[in-house]
């Protein structure tokens, strides 16, 4: 029976998770909206919101015996409809229901994997009981701080911290660099770090430097020299600045030898730069993902630089 790696795209990247496959030289064997299946065992593709591995076509003969074959294969299902919506949700209702609540900033992840599904034809669903992601079709939502950050751009490091790097931190320098007006800045705060250095050609907001133990430097971070910051844990930069730019200044700092690891947004004017995405991904041990919380941009991280 064929088996193929299915990939759900982010809405509206749909062109850039076809991109992505033709770059990587695998061929979409059937799509349908913007799920797109390719024979054979693939890996994650950065521009897919969650991938279905070993996903295989199973028929059914009636809205039990579909559910009785997704509840034999696993717990948990996200559900993707792209036709037949009724006789999808109906086999979906006879499903255990998935607790899927916004979760608090670092709260581990479930523990349970993720199944997908989908109805192909209404006699032939289309079902992978293993997933990228832990979350119904990689959707994950955070229980919001609607106090403190003072831009929604804070949720793209909470997810980054929660789900890329959990692990515990202990004390150390973190380094926000193009950290205006001053959300990522606020949660290295909330981390446990003893120093975050900060800066941005912008001023940062009052509230943020009232928290301490922050040393707010208002230039721009091009100019910066590796050596006169001391040792780094975590190099952290959204800067608004062309992909090239932003290599250039991690090249600068990998080459100091001075920072541990790595989370950097890559921002896209109107086309996504591949040549220099491609780039990115040269350096060793490091990743590119999009996260929930991105928009036209990825997130490229390095951890263990210094290892
Ligand atoms: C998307 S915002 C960052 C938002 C921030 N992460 C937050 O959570 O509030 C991008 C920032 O990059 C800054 N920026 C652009 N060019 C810069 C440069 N050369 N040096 C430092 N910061 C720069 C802008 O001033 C702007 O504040």
């Amino acid at each position: 029976m064929t088996s193929y790696t299915g990939y759900l795209a982010i809405h509206k990247f749909e062109s850039e998770l076809k991109k992505e496959l033709e770059i990587k030289g695998l061929k979409i064997t059937l799509e349908k909206d913007r799920l797109f299946l390719v024979e054979g065992d693939h890996p994650q593709m950065i521009w897919a919101q969650m991938t279905a591995f070993d996903l295989r076509a199973i028929p059914i003969t009636s809205i039990k015996d579909g559910a009785k074959k997704l509840k034999a294969l696993g717990r948990n299902w996200g559900l993707f409809t792209v036709e037949h919506h009724r006789r999808a949700q109906l086999i979906q209702e006879e499903l255990p229901k998935i607790n899927q609540k916004p979760i608090p900033f670092r709260h581990p992840l479930p523990s349970l994997p993720m199944g997908f599904w989908t109805l192909w034809e209404p006699d032939l669903m289309m079902v992978a009981s293993s997933t990228s992601s832990p979350f119904a079709l990689g959707e994950m939502d955070f229980q919001e701080d609607k106090i403190m950050p003072p831009s929604r751009a804070y949720l793209k490091l909470w997810e980054f911290f929660t789900v890329y790097a959990p692990e515990e931190i202990s004390g150390g320098t973190s380094l926000d660099v193009g950290s205006c007006p001053g959300g990522w800045t606020w949660v290295l705060r909330t981390l446990n770090f003893d120093k975050t250095i900060s800066v941005d050609k912008a001023p940062i907001e009052t509230r943020i430097m009232d928290l301490g133990q922050i040393d707010f430097r208002q230039e721009s971070a091009f100019g910066l020299d590796p050596h006169d910051l001391g040792e780094i844990d975590w190099f952290c930069s959204d800067i608004i600045c062309y992909p090239e730019r932003l290599l250039n200044l991690v090249n600068r700092f990998r080459a100091a030898g001075t920072v541990k690891n790595f989370v950097c947004t890559i921002k896209y004017q109107k086309e996504t730069d591949w040549e220099q995405t491609l780039k990115f991904l040269e350096i060793p041990n490091s990743r590119i993902v999009h996260l929930h919380h991105n928009k036209h941009e990825v997130t490229w991280f390095l951890k263990g630089a210094l290892a």
